[in-house]
Protein backbone atom coordinates (compact mmCIF):
# COMPACT_ATOMS: atom_id res chain seq x y z
CA UNK A 1 0.00 0.00 0.00
CA UNK A 2 1.87 3.24 -1.01
CA UNK A 3 0.95 5.78 1.67
CA UNK A 4 -0.43 9.64 -0.23
CA UNK A 5 2.45 11.97 -0.59
CA UNK A 6 1.84 15.75 -0.67
CA UNK A 7 4.70 17.84 -0.57
CA UNK A 8 4.76 21.77 -0.99
CA UNK A 9 7.14 23.48 -3.23
CA UNK A 10 7.30 26.96 -1.47
CA UNK A 11 10.09 28.27 -4.95
CA UNK A 12 11.52 31.76 -4.41
CA UNK A 13 8.53 32.76 -2.01
CA UNK A 14 7.92 33.53 1.57
CA UNK A 15 10.42 35.59 4.13
CA UNK A 16 12.05 34.73 7.28
CA UNK A 17 8.86 35.48 9.32
CA UNK A 18 6.19 34.71 7.02
CA UNK A 19 7.95 31.11 6.14
CA UNK A 20 7.72 30.42 10.02
CA UNK A 21 3.98 31.50 10.79
CA UNK A 22 3.00 29.35 7.09
CA UNK A 23 5.12 26.41 8.65
CA UNK A 24 3.32 26.24 11.98
CA UNK A 25 -0.30 26.84 10.55
CA UNK A 26 0.00 24.22 8.34
CA UNK A 27 1.44 21.95 11.52
CA UNK A 28 -0.60 23.09 13.78
CA UNK A 29 -3.65 22.17 11.35
CA UNK A 30 -2.35 18.82 10.22
CA UNK A 31 -0.44 17.35 13.49
CA UNK A 32 -3.48 14.42 13.32
CA UNK A 33 -3.12 13.38 9.94
CA UNK A 34 0.43 14.19 8.97
CA UNK A 35 2.70 10.57 8.90
CA UNK A 36 0.00 8.93 10.03
CA UNK A 37 -2.48 9.04 7.27
CA UNK A 38 -0.52 11.23 4.34
CA UNK A 39 2.77 12.05 4.79
CA UNK A 40 3.82 15.89 4.25
CA UNK A 41 6.38 18.01 2.90
CA UNK A 42 7.37 21.32 2.86
CA UNK A 43 10.49 22.71 0.61
CA UNK A 44 10.86 26.27 1.30
CA UNK A 45 13.82 27.86 0.27
CA UNK A 46 17.59 27.01 1.37
CA UNK A 47 17.14 29.84 3.82
CA UNK A 48 14.57 29.37 5.77
CA UNK A 49 15.10 25.39 5.57
CA UNK A 50 16.06 25.36 9.75
CA UNK A 51 14.13 27.81 11.15
CA UNK A 52 10.50 25.96 9.12
CA UNK A 53 12.18 22.71 10.27
CA UNK A 54 12.22 23.68 13.75
CA UNK A 55 8.79 24.97 13.05
CA UNK A 56 7.01 21.91 12.00
CA UNK A 57 8.74 20.06 14.68
CA UNK A 58 5.75 19.75 16.28
CA UNK A 59 4.09 17.72 13.62
CA UNK A 60 5.02 14.68 11.71
CA UNK A 61 5.90 16.74 9.16
CA UNK A 62 8.79 16.42 6.50
CA UNK A 63 11.16 19.46 5.29
CA UNK A 64 12.69 19.42 1.92
CA UNK A 65 15.25 21.37 -0.09
CA UNK A 66 14.54 22.70 -3.86
CA UNK A 67 17.90 21.44 -4.97
CA UNK A 68 21.47 20.30 -4.01
CA UNK A 69 24.59 20.56 -5.94
CA UNK A 70 26.68 16.52 -6.68
CA UNK A 71 29.59 17.77 -5.32
CA UNK A 72 30.57 16.75 -1.44
CA UNK A 73 32.36 20.10 -0.94
CA UNK A 74 35.07 22.62 -1.52
CA UNK A 75 35.35 25.22 -4.59
CA UNK A 76 31.61 25.57 -5.80
CA UNK A 77 30.17 29.00 -5.27
CA UNK A 78 26.78 29.03 -4.34
CA UNK A 79 26.10 26.31 -3.74
CA UNK A 80 24.46 23.69 -1.31
CA UNK A 81 25.68 20.08 -0.75
CA UNK A 82 23.62 16.41 0.61
CA UNK A 83 25.81 16.64 3.57
CA UNK A 84 24.97 20.38 4.42
CA UNK A 85 21.49 19.79 3.92
CA UNK A 86 20.85 16.94 6.36
CA UNK A 87 22.79 18.73 8.48
CA UNK A 88 19.72 21.04 9.24
CA UNK A 89 17.24 18.31 9.17
CA UNK A 90 16.26 17.88 5.52
CA UNK A 91 14.74 15.03 4.29
CA UNK A 92 13.81 15.46 0.84
CA UNK A 93 14.98 17.11 -2.18
CA UNK A 94 13.47 18.68 -5.08
CA UNK A 95 16.03 17.39 -8.39
CA UNK A 96 14.98 18.60 -11.48
CA UNK A 97 12.53 20.70 -11.41
CA UNK A 98 10.95 21.93 -14.63
CA UNK A 99 11.94 25.72 -13.90
CA UNK A 100 15.39 24.00 -12.74
CA UNK A 101 15.65 22.77 -16.40
CA UNK A 102 13.73 25.07 -18.38
CA UNK A 103 14.64 28.60 -16.62
CA UNK A 104 17.98 27.60 -14.96
CA UNK A 105 19.13 25.07 -17.83
CA UNK A 106 19.52 21.61 -16.32
CA UNK A 107 20.26 18.92 -18.19
CA UNK A 108 19.11 15.20 -17.83
CA UNK A 109 22.80 14.40 -17.03
CA UNK A 110 23.34 16.85 -14.53
CA UNK A 111 19.89 15.98 -12.63
CA UNK A 112 21.18 12.15 -12.21
CA UNK A 113 24.32 13.54 -10.43
CA UNK A 114 22.02 15.52 -8.33
CA UNK A 115 19.71 12.25 -7.59
CA UNK A 116 22.93 9.97 -6.95
CA UNK A 117 24.49 12.78 -4.92
CA UNK A 118 20.89 12.90 -2.80
CA UNK A 119 20.99 9.33 -2.32
CA UNK A 120 24.50 9.03 -1.40
CA UNK A 121 24.13 11.21 0.96
CA UNK A 122 20.52 10.15 2.92
CA UNK A 123 18.43 12.08 1.54
CA UNK A 124 14.92 10.95 -0.64
CA UNK A 125 15.13 13.18 -4.18
CA UNK A 126 11.75 13.75 -5.63
CA UNK A 127 12.36 13.35 -9.12
CA UNK A 128 10.12 15.62 -11.27
CA UNK A 129 9.75 15.23 -14.87
CA UNK A 130 7.39 16.55 -17.44
CA UNK A 131 6.61 17.17 -20.84
CA UNK A 132 6.39 20.87 -22.27
CA UNK A 133 3.39 22.07 -24.24
CA UNK A 134 4.53 21.57 -27.67
CA UNK A 135 5.76 17.86 -26.94
CA UNK A 136 2.41 17.22 -25.76
CA UNK A 137 0.82 18.78 -28.71
CA UNK A 138 3.63 16.61 -30.92
CA UNK A 139 2.52 13.37 -29.58
CA UNK A 140 6.10 13.00 -27.62
CA UNK A 141 4.63 13.13 -23.96
CA UNK A 142 5.59 9.10 -23.44
CA UNK A 143 9.08 9.53 -25.06
CA UNK A 144 10.39 12.66 -23.04
CA UNK A 145 9.23 11.15 -19.31
CA UNK A 146 10.83 7.97 -20.39
CA UNK A 147 14.39 9.71 -21.40
CA UNK A 148 14.05 11.92 -18.58
CA UNK A 149 13.51 8.88 -15.85
CA UNK A 150 15.71 7.01 -17.90
CA UNK A 151 18.39 9.30 -18.03
CA UNK A 152 18.06 10.66 -14.32
CA UNK A 153 17.83 7.93 -12.82
CA UNK A 154 20.68 6.03 -14.72
CA UNK A 155 23.54 3.93 -12.75
CA UNK A 156 21.24 3.40 -9.51
CA UNK A 157 20.85 0.25 -7.90
CA UNK A 158 16.92 -0.95 -7.82
CA UNK A 159 17.71 -0.35 -4.01
CA UNK A 160 18.42 2.95 -4.68
CA UNK A 161 15.67 3.52 -6.66
CA UNK A 162 13.09 2.57 -4.35
CA UNK A 163 13.84 5.22 -2.38
CA UNK A 164 12.96 7.81 -4.94
CA UNK A 165 9.73 9.52 -5.26
CA UNK A 166 8.73 10.33 -8.85
CA UNK A 167 6.50 13.63 -9.83
CA UNK A 168 5.23 14.00 -12.61
CA UNK A 169 4.72 17.61 -13.59
CA UNK A 170 3.58 18.51 -17.22
CA UNK A 171 5.75 21.74 -17.82
CA UNK A 172 2.00 23.26 -19.26
CA UNK A 173 0.16 22.98 -16.36
CA UNK A 174 2.99 24.20 -13.79
CA UNK A 175 1.95 27.55 -12.63
CA UNK A 176 -0.65 28.46 -15.28
CA UNK A 177 -3.86 27.27 -13.68
CA UNK A 178 -4.34 24.78 -16.28
CA UNK A 179 -4.18 21.15 -14.97
CA UNK A 180 -4.02 17.79 -16.93
CA UNK A 181 -7.18 16.60 -16.87
CA UNK A 182 -7.20 13.47 -13.86
CA UNK A 183 -7.80 10.85 -16.96
CA UNK A 184 -4.25 12.44 -18.83
CA UNK A 185 -2.37 12.49 -15.56
CA UNK A 186 -3.37 8.76 -14.46
CA UNK A 187 -2.48 7.79 -18.11
CA UNK A 188 0.93 9.08 -17.69
CA UNK A 189 1.47 7.81 -14.43
CA UNK A 190 0.08 4.19 -15.42
CA UNK A 191 2.97 4.45 -17.96
CA UNK A 192 5.71 5.84 -16.01
CA UNK A 193 4.92 2.60 -13.50
CA UNK A 194 5.11 0.77 -16.43
CA UNK A 195 8.64 1.86 -17.23
CA UNK A 196 9.76 1.60 -13.73
CA UNK A 197 8.38 -2.24 -13.78
CA UNK A 198 11.15 -2.89 -16.65
CA UNK A 199 13.67 -1.10 -15.70
CA UNK A 200 13.53 -2.53 -12.29
CA UNK A 201 11.19 -4.83 -11.40
CA UNK A 202 7.12 -4.89 -10.64
CA UNK A 203 7.68 -5.35 -6.79
CA UNK A 204 9.63 -1.49 -7.26
CA UNK A 205 6.97 -0.18 -9.78
CA UNK A 206 4.04 -1.10 -7.65
CA UNK A 207 5.53 0.52 -4.61
CA UNK A 208 7.27 3.94 -5.71
CA UNK A 209 5.21 6.96 -4.84
CA UNK A 210 4.49 9.04 -7.97
CA UNK A 211 2.82 11.90 -7.94
CA UNK A 212 0.93 14.92 -9.77
CA UNK A 213 2.06 18.20 -10.04
CA UNK A 214 0.83 21.47 -11.69
CA UNK A 215 -1.65 23.98 -10.80
CA UNK A 216 -2.69 21.03 -8.03
CA UNK A 217 -5.43 23.13 -5.51
CA UNK A 218 -8.11 22.16 -3.00
CA UNK A 219 -10.70 22.24 -5.85
CA UNK A 220 -8.74 19.45 -8.18
CA UNK A 221 -7.09 17.34 -5.42
CA UNK A 222 -9.80 14.87 -4.44
CA UNK A 223 -10.38 14.10 -8.49
CA UNK A 224 -7.02 13.65 -9.35
CA UNK A 225 -6.14 11.55 -5.78
CA UNK A 226 -8.93 9.25 -6.88
CA UNK A 227 -6.73 7.82 -10.07
CA UNK A 228 -5.16 4.70 -9.30
CA UNK A 229 -1.80 5.72 -10.17
CA UNK A 230 -1.47 8.61 -8.45
CA UNK A 231 0.08 9.16 -5.04
CA UNK A 232 0.46 12.14 -3.96
CA UNK A 233 0.74 15.74 -5.30
CA UNK A 234 3.73 17.99 -5.65
CA UNK A 235 2.13 21.64 -4.74
CA UNK A 236 3.62 24.89 -5.87
CA UNK A 237 1.24 28.17 -5.77
CA UNK A 238 -1.74 26.73 -3.72
CA UNK A 239 1.54 25.55 -1.04
CA UNK A 240 1.65 29.09 -0.02
CA UNK A 241 -1.73 29.49 1.34
CA UNK A 242 -2.03 27.46 4.78
CA UNK A 243 -5.85 26.62 4.08
CA UNK A 244 -5.50 25.66 0.19
CA UNK A 245 -2.26 23.58 1.58
CA UNK A 246 -4.48 21.97 4.47
CA UNK A 247 -7.42 21.32 2.29
CA UNK A 248 -5.01 19.47 -0.28
CA UNK A 249 -3.31 17.39 2.46
CA UNK A 250 -6.76 16.17 3.72
CA UNK A 251 -7.78 15.16 0.15
CA UNK A 252 -5.00 13.06 -0.28
CA UNK A 253 -6.40 11.01 2.78
CA UNK A 254 -8.86 10.21 0.77
CA UNK A 255 -6.09 7.11 -0.38
CA UNK A 256 -5.83 5.97 3.46
P1 LIG B 1 2.02 24.91 -9.28
O1 LIG B 1 3.55 24.40 -9.20
O2 LIG B 1 1.24 24.07 -8.32
O3 LIG B 1 2.07 26.37 -8.91
O4 LIG B 1 1.59 24.69 -10.69
C1 LIG B 1 3.84 23.04 -9.09
C2 LIG B 1 5.33 22.85 -9.07
O5 LIG B 1 6.04 23.59 -9.73
O6 LIG B 1 5.84 21.96 -8.36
Amino acid sequence: MRKPFVAGNWKMNTDSHSSVSLAKTIASACSEIAGRRVHVAVCPPFLYLEAVSRAVSVASIAVGAQDIYYEREGAFTGEISASMLKDIGCIYVLCGHSERRHVIGETDELVNKKVVAALGGGLLPILCVGEQLAERQAGQTDEVVTRQLKSCLAGLSNEKVSAVTIAYEPVWAIGTGLTATPQQAQEVHASIRKLLGEMCNAKLAGEIRILYGGSANPGNAADLMREQDIDGLLVGGASLNADDFVAIIQAATYKN
